[in-house]
């Protein structure tokens, strides 16, 4: 694993829990973590369970007793990063989004086919298990057609003005702000659960033009680290239309400037015989409301979805007893361990992730531009 702050701890207690609640055949082994200050990798290999640690990822990737590249770093180093590994023969899971730029996007997907590695990148909330179910309920017809998705990601952690230049607000780091972060996310549930979108018209605002340096220091904490003022390069919020390949409209909207809401992933899904939401703050209940319910008892039903029935959920606990946010990374991991030994890439992956680039990219190009974009895959 190359990186080790809030993603690298998440993904380190997926694989230590995985084997817990899930058979597979390919079990992942804690070999080695790489980072660049050698006292923090250390500590953090200590904490977390890794057997080994390097300062350099690109001695990680030469090492031959390691199958497989975990890749937990800011956005700009994944290219780079994922093209090494692949051209290493290394199978590879990656976080989102997956590159800066479509072209990066394209070269990395490029590298893991000519080298034949198994690929994933980490869209976590579809392996919720309501989100599933969500899934099931629409491939078996119970809404009809689908009309409407419509795809909230709101935040509020960066709203302080005080709040730091991290890596997340610089474009040459992360690629774009709200957009990548957690539009993207949106983006890949929209895609999961309805399909391919094929155009968009979008704008994007950055309200806070300035902001002291600082750096990140795990979860979406940070510190300022001087009194210097630098340029905020990203968009703070975005909102888009989309219409997707099967007639479908959706609007988006992505923030963290929407004060009150830590992490309010929703969506909701309206189709001719009912309609779906779900709220990431409640992952484990899906709302379902069904035209077909007799007059007079119509209305949403609320589902808890910790039944054997549900995706995932039979593998804990008594129905009730409710799972979490880190539960959604071990379901990713156990799809990726599958794939590790079936040596088919399971989905999301690397050609996802071009897909969910080039509607980023779309929208940034229909925010300056003022005209809707048609995504050309
Ligand atoms: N799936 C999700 O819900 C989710 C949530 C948060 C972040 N992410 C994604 O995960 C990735 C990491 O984000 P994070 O929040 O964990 O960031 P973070 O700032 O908490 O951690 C980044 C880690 O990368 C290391 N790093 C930075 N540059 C490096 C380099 N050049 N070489 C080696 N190591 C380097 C840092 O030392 C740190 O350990 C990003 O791509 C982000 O978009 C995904």
């Amino acid at each position: 694993m190359i990186g080790y702050q809030f993603m690298g701890k998440m993904h380190s207690h997926a694989y230590r829990d995985l084997p817990f609640f899930f058979d597979t055949e390919a079990r992942p082994v804690l070999q080695a973590v790489a980072g660049r200050n050698e006292a923090a990798v250390k500590q953090a290999a200590e904490k977390m369970g890794w057997a080994s640690y390097e300062t350099d990822w690109r001695r990680l990737i030469e090492r031959d007793d390691i199958d497989v590249i975990d890749i937990v770093t800011p956005n700009h180093t994944h290219a780079d990063m994922a093209i090494a590994a692949a051209e290493a023969g290394k199978h590879i899971i990656i976080e989102k989004p997956l590159a800066l730029t479509v072209e990066q996007a394209e070269r990395m997907a490029e590298a893991v086919k000519r080298n034949n590695v198994v690929h994933m990148i980490c869209h976590n909330y579809r392996f919720a298990p309501a989100v599933q179910y969500a899934k099931k309920l629409i491939q078996d017809g119970v809404l009809g057609r689908l009309y409407h998705f419509r795809g909230n990601y709101l935040q509020d952690f960066i709203i302080d003005p005080a709040f730091p230049l991290v890596w997340r607000l610089k474009k040459e780091v992360s690629g774009s702000g709200a957009l990548g972060d957690i539009a993207a996310h949106s983006i890949d549930l929209a895609r999961f659960l309805v399909g391919d979108i094929h155009e968009v018209v979008g704008t994007m605002e950055t309200f806070i033009k300035k902001r002291p340096i600082g750096e990140m220091v795990g979860g979406l904490s940070a510190k300022v680290d001087s009194d210097q003022m630098g340029e905020v390069t990203v968009d703070d919020a975005v909102a888009f239309l989309a219409r997707f390949e099967n007639g479908t409209v959706a609007t988006f909207e992505a923030t963290r400037f929407a004060a009150g809401n830590r992490n309010k992933n929703t969506f909701e899904i309206n189709g001719e015989k009912g309609s779906i939401r779900w709220d990431m703050e409640n992952m484990n209940n899906l709302e379902v409301y069904l035209t077909e319910d007799a007059p007079g008892l119509q209305g949403f039903r609320l589902i808890n979805c910790t039944e054997d029935i549900h995706p995932y959920a039979g593998a804990y606990w008594p129905p009730g007893h409710i799972i979490g946010y880190e539960h959604t990374f071990i379901h990713l991991i156990y799809e990726f361990m599958k794939g590790v030994t079936s040596g088919e890439s399971p989905r999301p992956n690397f050609e996802d992730g071009v897909k969910n680039q080039k509607i980023l990219a779309a929208v940034e190009t229909s925010a300056q531009t003022k005209q809707w974009v048609t995504i050309d895959y």
